[in-house]
């Protein structure tokens, strides 16, 4: 079957597996009590436990129609110091009730949202302030990251954040066609982002990335040429090129693109490969599913020492076991437990105002489940892992036959192992790992398409 068909063949809905079990599949709710028990035995697993900070910052200016993020829409900076301080002490009731927070080592600190730049210069400095004064730093290994909207960006921000440690920096590029941008409600010249790509060098960020999309309306071969070209002239050390996730049923916005205009199955493939074919063309290595970075980049060099790790960032090179995620929405996560702060602004502020952990929702993991998260995250990052056993073996062959017969995949010496030509599957063929989906089919679309 040649790959067009596959494409066509193959493009059904599938997780993008930055968990397990996925989020719609969470169903063992941890109380507040329960996850902080996880949390302390999480840091109880060693004398050294590094762990990462997630501070999801949710406020943007306008909203860009295709954003499937957790974002909260508004002009109105009064909002910046309350939410910081509801941020101080969210962080000061889990230093209460956790003590490895102050006493193991920060490896990592992301900032995310929404648009961390949002928030002034001065915001930033007293929002980081605030945490990192209650930590200790993993000296050798610590990194800071912050996600930039290039139109919301300034010297001093960029500067303030460098003060602390902030190495690596995400644009949020998307794509420079000047008719995409105006359909995605997101005008955004080349020459802008450029001007903040050389600021972020300039400023002494050394691990730079572009968030680019492939999937949306408008977009053709040509244009994505352009903008893989235009990429190279910039030379960032990563890039993300995603799928555009069309979540309409939870993203309404989306509702505003015509269906002609968004290129899907096989003619949206068609765009990620176009691209992949100039990065790789210019120097870059394709990592993951949909990932690229230059070779002295983490990432690079993670994913040939075969150490790349996933979480719910996406692709990352280092691996701690413990992620605390603060801020409205953000998913936190421990090895026996997932945890997720409540999505609703007012209520969030409600919660801590109260004195109480924001909690929403979570997953306790059994022994299963934990066994199931390290098997996907392998596959997901190596595009190959042992099979437990026999019969898991006959089980992922009788339910990927159709795959193994298109040679997407195979199953040899007891490994599943994805073939050159499996890439755009790899979601796919995670699914025969996915025991909680195979056991409970969505009985409404939960997941955006595969392709
Ligand atoms: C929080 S934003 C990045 C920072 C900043 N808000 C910005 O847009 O510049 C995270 C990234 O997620 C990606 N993203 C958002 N919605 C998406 C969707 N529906 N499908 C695929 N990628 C999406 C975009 O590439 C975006 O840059
Ligand atoms: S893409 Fe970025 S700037 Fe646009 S709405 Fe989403 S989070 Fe905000």
């Amino acid at each position: 079957m040649n790959t067009h068909a596959l494409l066509s063949k193959y493009d059904v809905p599938a997780p993008r597996y930055t968990s397990y079990p996925t989020v719609p599949y969470w169903s063992d709710s941890p109380s507040t009590a329960q996850w902080l028990t996880a949390l302390n035995q999480g840091f109880a697993e060693g004398p050294l436990v590094p762990w990462s900070l997630y501070i999801h910052t949710p406020f943007c200016e306008s909203l860009c129609s295709f954003c499937g993020c957790n974002t909260s829409i508004t002009k109105n900076h009064d909002k910046e110091d309350p939410y910081i301080d509801h941020l101080h002490r969210e962080f000061a009731l889990y230093r209460e009730q956790v003590p490895g927070l102050s006493q193991q080592p920060l490896r990592e600190i992301h900032l995310g949202g929404g648009s961390p730049t949002w928030f002034s210069a001065s915001s930033l400095s007293r929002m980081v302030e605030g945490i990192l004064k209650h930590v200790h730093l993993d000296p050798q290994h610590f990194e800071g990251a912050v996600e930039v909207d290039p139109r919301r960006a300034t010297l001093e921000q960029l500067k303030v954040l460098q003060g602390f440690g902030f190495r690596r920096l995400s644009l949020g590029v998307q794509d420079f066609d000047p008719e995409t941008q105006r359909l995605i409600n997101r005008i955004q010249p080349y020459e802008l982002t450029r001007e903040v790509y050389d600021r972020a060098r300039a400023v002494g960020y050394q691990s730079i990335n572009f968030d680019l999309v492939y999937g949306l309306p408008k977009q053709t071969t040509q244009s994505v040429r352009e903008m893989a070209r235009l990429t190279l002239e910039l030379r960032p050390d990563r890039i993300a090129l995603y799928s555009f996730a069309k979540v309409p049923w939870i993203k309404p916005a989306q509702r505003l693109f015509k269906d002609d205009d968004l290129p899907e199955g096989s003619a949206k493939r068609e765009l990620y490969e176009v691209a992949r074919d100039i990065l790789l063309d210019g120097g870059y290595e394709e990592i993951g599913m949909d990932h690229f970075a230059l070779p002295h980049d983490n990432l690079a060099k993670a994913s040939k020492s075969g150490t790349l790790h996933r979480n719910f960032m996406g692709y990352t090179d280092q691996r701690t076991n413990i992620l605390l995620g603060l801020g409205v929405s953000s998913i936190s996560e421990a090895p026996t437990c997932f945890h997720q702060n409540e999505k609703v602004l007012p209520v969030y502020e409600r919660q801590v105002d109260a004195g109480k952990l924001p909690t929403l929702r979570g997953h306790l993991l059994n022994d299963e489940d934990r066994r199931q998260r390290e098997q996907i995250l392998k596959f997901m990052t190596t595009s190959r892992v042992r099979l437990w056993n026999d019969a898991q073996e006959a089980d992922v062959k009788e339910f990927l036959a159709p795959m193994i017969e298109d040679q997407v995949v195979r199953v040899e010496d007891g490994c599943l192992q994805l073939t050159p030509q499996g890439m755009p599957f790899l979601r796919n063929v995670c699914m025969a790992l996915d025991l909680r989906m195979r056991r409970q089919q969505p009985q409404v679309k939960v997941f955006s398409q595969s392709m």
